[in-house]
Parts: structure tokens; C-alpha cells; sequence
């Protein structure tokens, strides 16, 4: 056994249990499940709680006046307030229910770029994913606006000099990963957020990779806007988050238009909504918001820290043991997220994870929507073996034994 396997901070079979996909063989073997950056596996918790509501109280919220709909309506309110208070919000009307965190990001994009003047400056970096990078491109292009990029440095930390360099009195926005899909990088979001704040800035940050893996704390951070998805955090597709702070939701133009998000209609002119209903127009992703709330209780139960601290024990272990192989390019800094990016020499990403499925063992290959970033790792793809709080180290051992086949089949 090697060092890495000396404490497990939570008792994982336990865990293990609640999650019916985790017992299903793939090509004969038992799954090993390494995607998860890309979606998250569900405890029955939250299965039973979906089951639940279409069986006992399936109503509209908001508008039916009978005992079901005041069911579901307390139900989905209740699942903002859960959120409010795991990211450490004031209230639910910080909370907007969207569909996922690209949705949350452009609803950001959208609303907050309306009011900006050509030659205004927006801040990404070279380590967004496509969910918070094309949609600031594509209103910079709309509105004449500058999109600028903090670089990387060699070992994929954000430049400190590059981030001095490109937020200026000129920048309306910063936008930036908390945590790094590819590198795993845990970007320093509070200091930026300072940063952007003393030039006026207003800070967005895309969470959708740290609300999963590691307490979230909106006072401490002092973003402006953070963004995450529910599929990845235990929780259900179809429901995402945008907190934001008040003050400047109150003063935003919503970002869709319609029923739910209006307090009156006349035939010259409407009056939106309170907080945060104003944003959250048609009929809402209710049962995927009851879902998430679910998956934010269990994941309370075991505890944050915890689930960080297990994460670097996960990671550690991974790194470590695909350090014992030759000819293997790992991406991004020693203190990282929940992620592991990296390339057999003489083999593509996609051949590495089709071998490696073969063995039950279900990773991620591509560019993970970070085509830029692929390009200025001087590549076009890596494989990528993400990690959860049901992962153990004898999965680890699974993967690793996988590639060691990859090497043997393409004799590399
Ligand atoms: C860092 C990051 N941002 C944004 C997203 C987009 O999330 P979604 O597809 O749930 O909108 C992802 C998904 O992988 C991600 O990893």
C-alpha cells in the first residue's frame, strides 16, 4: 500500500451503498466510475425524492390555489433557502433556479454586458470553459466590447503578473473559474475578487467544478455573481444556479421574458417581479430544484471539508500512481481540485479511453470544452479521470492497471 492510503476521512462502502449505478458491470467488469467532473453519479436520497413528488404532490408552483400547489410551491422555496444557506447567502432572493451553469453564466452575460459602452473591457482567462468564454465573446463582438484574457502560467495557475496587467480601470467585468476542469487549478477568487473590485469591477465566477467538491462561501469570496450546476453536486440534469448579490440583480434587466416573472401586466408596459422570481420566468425545473435540494442535504450530512479533504487524498493517489508509468503528461499544479488531466506519449486521448472502458472504466477524453486552453497546452485533447466522494483507491488501481493495458495494446 502506498503512502497515500493511510486515512479515509468518511466511511466511503457506507457511501457507496446509496448509489444503485455504482453495483452495474460495464463489458463484464464492475464500473469505475472517473467522469465525474462531467456529471456526477445520484444517491437514492435524491432518486426517491423525485419518485416522491410525482407520486404524492406534482403541481405548478406559484399559481394553483390548492393543497398540491402550496405542497410544491413551499417545497421548491424551501430548495432555494437549502441553497442560500450552502453557499452562505443572505437569502433565497440571491438564489436563481436555471437550467445549469451555462445557462446562469449567460443570463450573466447577457443582463450585465446591456449597459456597457464600446471599448469597455470584460476579463476571462485562458482556462474557461466554453460555458464562460463564448458567451462573453459573443456579447463583446454584439456590443463592441474588449474581451481579454489572464494567461496561464507553466505549471496552469492563473499569471499573477497577467492578472495585474488586465484588470485596469478599463475592465466592467471579470468572469473566472473557480476551479479548473482541465488543470484542476483552485483559482485565488477571493484575492482577485479584490482585485476586480478596487477597479470597480463586478466579479463573476464559474463554480460548476468547486460547489461540488469544497465549502462555498459568497461573503468570504465577495463575488458578485457565482454560477453552478446541480448534475454535478449528487443532483439531478436540468437545474442550475446563479447567486447574485442584490443590489445589482435589482438594478439587471431580466434575461427571458414571460409568465412567473411579473408582478403586472398592463397592455403599456409590465412590472417584473420580487427577487428572485424576476429571473426565473416560465413554468421552473421544479422537481430538479426539490432534487438539488435533496443532494445539498446529503452532501451536508457528510460535510464539505471533509469532501475536499478526500478529493486531495483521491488525487494524490492518482497522481502518484501514474507517476510510476513512463511516457505520461500530467496537466495543471500540485494542489488541485478533483481532477487529473493527462496523455499516454503515442496514443490519443480517445484511444486511451475507449481501452480504458473496456475495463469498466469510464473516464473523459477530449478537450472538455476548453478548445483555447487545448492550444495553449499544445495539444488537442487529454484524457481526464475525475473523482468523487464514492471513489476509492482500489478504483484508482482499476484505472491505473487500464493504462498499463493502453501502453501494452499500442506498444507504446
Ligand atoms: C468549469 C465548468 N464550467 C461550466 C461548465 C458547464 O456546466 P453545464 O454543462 O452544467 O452548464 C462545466 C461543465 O463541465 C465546467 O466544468
Amino acid at each position: 500500500m502506498l503512502k497515500s492510503q493511510t486515512k479515509t476521512i468518511f466511511d466511503v462502502e457506507t457511501i457507496r451503498k446509496d448509489f444503485p449505478i455504482l453495483q452495474r458491470k460495464v463489458h463484464g467488469q464492475p464500473l469505475v466510475y472517473l467522469d465525474n467532473a462531467a456529471t456526477s453519479q445520484k444517491p437514492m436520497q435524491v432518486i426517491d425524492a423525485i419518485d416522491f413528488y410525482y407520486k404524492n404532490y406534482n403541481a405548478n408552483v406559484h399559481r394553483s390555489i390548492h393543497q398540491l400547489g402550496e405542497e410544491a410551491t413551499a417545497k421548491f422555496e424551501e430548495a432555494h433557502e437549502k441553497i442560500a444557506d450552502f453557499i452562505n447567502a443572505d437569502s433565497h432572493q440571491n438564489i436563481i433556479l436555471t437550467k445549469n451553469t451555462t445557462e446562469s453564466l449567460n443570463l450573466a452575460a447577457y443582463s450585465l454586458t446591456a449597459g456597457l459602452k464600446n471599448g469597455d473591457e470584460i476579463v476571462i482567462s485562458q482556462m474557461e470553459h466554453h460555458s464562460n468564454f463564448v458567451p462573453w465573446q459573443q456579447l463583446a463582438k454584439l456590443r463592441g466590447l474588449n474581451l481579454k484574457f489572464i494567461k496561464i502560467d507553466e505549471e496552469g495557475k492563473l499569471d499573477e503578473e497577467s492578472i495585474k496587467e488586465n484588470i485596469t480601470k478599463r475592465t466592467k467585468i471579470v468572469s473566472l473559474t473557480h476551479v479548473s476542469n482541465v488543470l484542476g487549478t483552485i483559482n485565488p477568487v477571493e484575492e482577485i475578487t479584490k482585485i476586480a473590485h478596487e477597479n470597480n469591477a463586478v466579479m463573476v465566477v464559474d463554480g460548476a467544478q468547486a460547489t461540488p467538491h469544497m465549502p462555498v462561501d459568497v461573503k468570504k469570496l465577495d463575488a458578485d455573481f457565482y454560477a453552478f450546476s446541480g448534475h454535478k453536486m449528487l443532483g439531478p440534469t436540468g437545474i442550475g444556479v446563479l447567486y447574485g448579490r442584490k443590489e445589482l440583480l435589482q438594478k439587471m434587466q431580466p434575461f427571458l421574458y414571460g409568465g412567473e416573472m411579473i408582478k403586472e401586466v398592463r397592455f403599456d408596459g409590465t412590472q417584473f417581479n420580487e427577487l428572485p422570481w424576476k429571473f426565473e420566468a416560465g413554468t421552473p425545473n421544479i422537481i430538479e430544484g426539490i432534487g438539488l435540494g435533496t443532494a445539498i442535504d446529503y452532501l451536508n450530512k457528510i460535510g464539505m471539508k471533509q469532501i475536499h479533504e478526500r478529493d486531495k487524498e483521491l488525487v494524490a493517489y492518482a497522481i502518484e500512481r501514474l507517476k510510476e508509468i513512463e511516457g505520461i503528461a500530467i496537466y495543471g499544479p500540485k494542489e488541485r481540485g478533483a481532477v487529473v488531466s493527462f496523455n499516454v506519449h503515442g496514443v490519443h486521448a480517445h484511444d486511451v479511453s475507449q481501452i480504458l472502458d473496456s475495463e469498466g472504466v469510464a473516464i473523459r477524453a477530449g478537450h472538455h470544452c476548453c478548445m483555447p486552453l487545448m492550444g495553449v497546452l499544445g495539444v488537442t485533447a487529454t484524457a481526464r479521470a475525475s473523482f468523487y466522494l464514492y471513489n476509492t483507491e482500489q478504483e484508482i488501481d482499476t484505472f491505473i492497471n487500464a493504462v498499463h493495458k493502453v501502453k501494452k495494446v499500442f506498444g507504446v
